[in-house]
C-alpha cells in the first residue's frame, strides 16, 4: 500500500467498487429484526460493515459469512436475544442504526466505539429514542451509550435537529416497533435507503417530501439482496476522471438511487463529461454504470443550503475540485462531527497542496494555486485519505504523502489496488 501518490500519465479502466455501505448496514440490521433467514451479498465489505455484522453476532444473531472472489455473502438467521456490549469501531452508522433497532427489543445493550466514534454526538439519537419510551443514556452526550429497549414502544412525532440519514434511519427502525403512527420531519433531504428497504420488507412506511410516516408495530419480512456498488466509493473515480486531462473510467454496478447521485449532477454542472446507464431498475435500489471522461476545464463549484446533506460524504472530494476550479462550501458545519473534523482536515490539506483557502465556521472558500508536494494528516479518516490520493493522482497536488493510507479500509478496502489498476 503506497503512502505516497504521484500524478498518473493517464487514467483508464473499468472498476467494480465495494458495495454500498449504507445499504449493507441496513440490510444486515433489518434482516436481524426480521429473524432471517436471508442472504445479503456485499462486494469487498469495509471495516464499518464488518462492525455491524460483529455487533449482530454479539447479540446472538447467526451471521455466517462465505466468500466468493471479492463478494462476501452474509447468511443471517435469528434475532437479537442477548444483552451485550457492542464495539461499533469507527462506524457512526452502526451505532445510530443499531440504537434505533434495539430500542424496540427488551434488551440492555451498551454501544461503544473507537476514539473517533466516542467523540461524535449521540445525544441527538438518544433523545429521539427516549421519546418512544426506550431508556437511553449517553456519556456526556457521547458513546458509550446504553439502550434499554422495550418490546412495545410508543409512536412519536420527531422533528430532526439536522438533516441526517442516520438519525432518520434510527427513528424509522424504532418506529417499526412502536404502536401507532410515527412521523419524522427532516429539515432537509437525505438518502432514503431505510425507507426503501423497510417498504420492500413489508413495513408500511412512506416518505412524502421531507416527512416520513410509519404505521407500527410491523416486523419486517426477511429480504435477501445483492447490495449495489457504493456511489461514495465511485466518487473518487468520478472526480479523478473529471479532473485528469486524459481519463476514461467506467464504474460498473453502482447504486443510482437519486438521493445519492448529487455528485454526478454537481460535476456535470461544472462541465464534466459523465454518462450514466441504468442496468437494473427492478429492485428497491436502481443500479447502473457510470463512465467519466476527462480533459474538460471545470467551472467553480458552490455548495450551500439544501445541497449539502445529499453530498455529505463527497464534500472532501469536492474540496479537491475546488482547489483547481475555485469554489465555496457553506452550511456544512455537520462536517466537523464526522470521522474527523473534516473542515479543519481539508483546510490544512488544501493549503498544503498549494490552494488558497479560507476557513469558515460551516465550510470553506478556495481558489487555485500552484501544485505542491504535501504531507497530509488524515486523522485516520478514510474520506480525507481518499480525497488527497485523488488530488495527487490528478496533479492537483505535485505529490502527496499520507500519514495513514490504511484508513481507507473503513469504507474501501480495495482502494489502493483499484488506484493501481486505473493509473498508468
Ligand atoms: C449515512 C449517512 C450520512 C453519511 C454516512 C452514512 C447513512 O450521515 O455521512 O457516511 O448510512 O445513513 P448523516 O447521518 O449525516 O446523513
Amino acid at each position: 500500500m503506497p503512502s505516497s501518490v504521484r500524478p498518473a500519465a493517464r487514467l483508464r479502466g473499468r472498476l467494480e467498487v465495494p458495495a454500498d455501505k449504507s445499504i449493507a448496514h441496513r440490510a444486515l440490521i433489518i434482516n436481524a429484526l426480521a429473524g432471517g433467514p436471508a442472504t445479503v451479498e456485499v462486494r469487498s465489505p469495509g471495516e464499518d460493515v464488518l462492525s455491524t455484522a460483529a455487533c449482530l453476532r454479539a447479540l446472538c444473531v447467526t451471521v455466517d459469512a462465505s466468500t466468493d472472489g471479492a463478494v462476501t455473502r452474509f447468511h443471517l438467521s435469528g434475532s437479537p436475544t442477548r444483552d451485550a456490549t457492542l464495539d461499533c469501531g469507527n462506524s457512526g452508522t452502526s451505532m445510530r442504526l443499531l440504537a434505533g433497532a434495539l430500542a424496540g427489543l427488551p434488551l440492555r445493550v451498551v454501544l461503544d466505539g473507537d476514539a473517533s466514534l466516542r467523540s461524535r454526538p449521540m445525544e441527538r439519537v438518544a433523545s429521539l429514542l427516549r421519546a418512544t419510551g426506550a431508556e437511553v443514556t449517553t456519556t456526556d452526550g457521547h458513546a458509550p451509550m446504553t439502550v434499554a429497549g422495550r418490546s412495545r414502544l410508543t409512536a412519536a412525532t420527531h422533528r430532526l435537529p439536522v438533516a441526517s440519514a442516520q438519525l432518520l434511519g434510527a427513528a424509522c427502525l424504532a418506529g417499526s416497533g412502536a404502536e401507532g403512527e410515527t412521523r419524522i420531519e427532516s429539515p432537509g433531504s437525505t438518502r432514503d435507503h431505510t425507507e426503501r428497504m423497510l417498504a420492500a420488507a413489508g413495513v408500511p412506511i412512506r416518505r412524502d417530501g421531507l416527512v416520513t410516516t410509519i404505521e407500527g408495530p410491523a416486523r419486517p419480512r426477511p429480504l435477501s439482496l445483492a447490495v449495489p456498488g457504493d456511489l461514495s466509493s465511485a466518487a473518487p473515480w468520478l472526480v479523478a476522471g473529471a479532473l485528469h486531462p486524459d481519463a476514461d473510467i467506467t464504474i460498473a454496478g453502482v447504486g443510482l438511487n437519486s438521493t445519492r447521485t448529487a455528485l454526478v449532477d454537481v460535476l456535470r454542472h461544472a462541465g464534466a463529461d459523465i454518462e450514466a446507464t441504468l442496468t437494473d431498475a427492478a429492485g428497491p435500489e436502481p443500479t447502473g454504470n457510470l463512465r467519466v471522461r476527462g480533459g474538460r476545464p471545470l467551472d467553480p463549484v458552490r455548495i450551500a443550503g439544501a445541497a449539502v446533506a445529499p453530498l455529505i460524504d463527497e464534500l472532501p472530494l469536492l474540496g479537491i475540485v475546488m482547489a483547481v476550479a475555485g469554489g465555496e462550501l457553506r452550511d456544512a458545519a455537520e462536517l466537523r462531527v464526522k470521522e474527523s473534523d473534516r473542515i479543519a482536515a481539508m483546510i490544512a490539506g488544501m493549503g498544503a497542496i498549494g490552494a488558497s483557502v479560507e476557513e469558515l465556521p460551516d465550510g470553506w472558500r478556495v481558489s487555485p494555486g500552484v501544485a505542491r508536494d504535501a504531507r497530509i494528516a488524515t486523522h485516520g479518516d478514510h474520506r480525507i485519505a481518499i480525497a488527497f490520493a485523488v488530488a495527487a493522482l490528478t496533479g492537483v497536488a505535485r505529490s502527496v504523502e499520507l500519514d495513514d493510507p490504511a484508513c481507507v479500509a473503513v469504507s474501501y478496502p480495495t482502494f489502493w489496488t483499484d488506484l493501481a489498476a486505473v493509473a498508468s
